[in-house]
């Protein structure tokens, strides 16, 4: 059977054998060698953390499950958070699975359509607010702090304590702690959550967080975030910060999927970008990676390469194929 994130980290998590366990089977995510990528940024070993294939294709899966169970427990009514696509379809499915009312307020016309839909089949309120993310998250805060909905953004102390349980993972099946962390940086959560699972394991490893350059404009939605809330924590963990402009996003992106098969959505190439660029030091690194691609389909159309059009023809096929 399927081992939940709850059960299977329970002996470090803020659970209790009362805590009503709502799971969509998240977590124990692959770590996946890329070596063809490693050779060409000359580095030793390069690991992925696929956090795709999470229930609801992000990491945010690891969160959602902790903060809806404790909801539950704590007899909250509904859920409410903000959000640029991917915690809102995790709020969502994982409220449906608690048979509660998900609110989810989006950035009008800043998120991906795919996550959108997600969104709303799962059952959710979707609310666009004419703002961006940033407006929507203080009034998601501001709507949670009146006691109607438990709010859901990893300002919810649940949410980082699910996602460090990625980091657990890490350690655990590569024997010890690599070299460094490297991944995207939104609002700075998922740097806390690392963060924190780093100093409750006694482990000083570096965590790089790789931002956009333009944040509020950057083509990777799930990022496009001006300021973030847990910008001060993310300077207190020491993590270090480092930027990517959308064409090294973009590029490392393209590379990922083609050069190993792995398709994510373009911010969760971040971490790799930084790589790549020769900006990470170690012989061993993990890179996260966040999304999965089909989370952004517009994005990929754009920029992937085209199709060709051909003749139901084995000659005009081969000679289009150039073999
Ligand atoms: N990668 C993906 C795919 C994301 O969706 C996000 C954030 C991040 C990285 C950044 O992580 O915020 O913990 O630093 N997405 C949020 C959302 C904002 O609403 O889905 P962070």
């Amino acid at each position: 059977m399927t081992v939940s994130l709850i059960e299977r980290f329970r002996r470090v998590l803020p659970v209790t054998e009362s805590t009503p366990v709502v799971s969509l089977g998240e977590g124990s995510t692959p770590l996946l060698a890329a070596p063809r990528l490693a050779d060409a940024g000359g580095i030793r070993e390069l690991w992925l953390k696929w956090e795709a294939s999470n229930p609801t294709g992000s990491y945010k899966d690891r969160g959602m499950t902790l903060a809806v169970s404790k909801a539950v427990e704590e007899g909250a009514e509904a859920v409410i958070c903000a959000s640029t696509g991917n915690t809102a379809a995790s709020a969502a499915a994982y409220a449906a699975r608690a048979g509660l009312p998900a609110l989810v307020l989006t950035p009008q016309g800043a998120v991906a359509g795919a996550k959108l839909a997600q969104t709303r089949m799962l059952g959710a309120t979707v609310l666009e607010v004419q703002g961006d993310f940033d407006s929507a998250l203080s009034a998601a805060q501001e709507l949670g702090g009146r006691g109607s909905h438990v709010l859901v953004n990893s300002l919810n102390p649940y949410r980082r304590e699910g996602q460090k349980t990625a980091v657990l993972e890490i350690v655990e099946e590569l024997g010890g702690p690599p070299d460094a962390f490297v991944l995207p940086y939104g609002g700075g959560g998922n740097t806390s959550a690392y963060s924190q699972a780093l100093s409750e394991l006694g482990l000083g490893t570096p965590i790089v967080s790789v931002e956009a350059t333009n944040r509020r404009e950057t083509l990777a939605t799930a990022i496009r975030i001006g300021d973030p809330v847990h910008a001060e924590a993310v300077r207190a963990s020491g993590a270090r910060v480092v930027h990517a402009d959308d064409d090294e996003l973009v590029a490392a992106w393209l590379r990922l999927a083609s050069e190993e098969g792995l398709f994510c959505e373009p911010s969760s190439a971040a971490g790799l970008a930084a790589v790549l660029r020769g900006d990470v030091e170690g012989d061993r690194l993990v890179v996260t990676i966040t999304g999965h691609g089909l989370k952004d389909p517009a994005t990929a159309d754009r920029l992937a390469p085209a199709p060709v059009e051909v003749e139901p023809d084995a000659d005009a096929i081969a000679a289009a194929a150039g073999r």
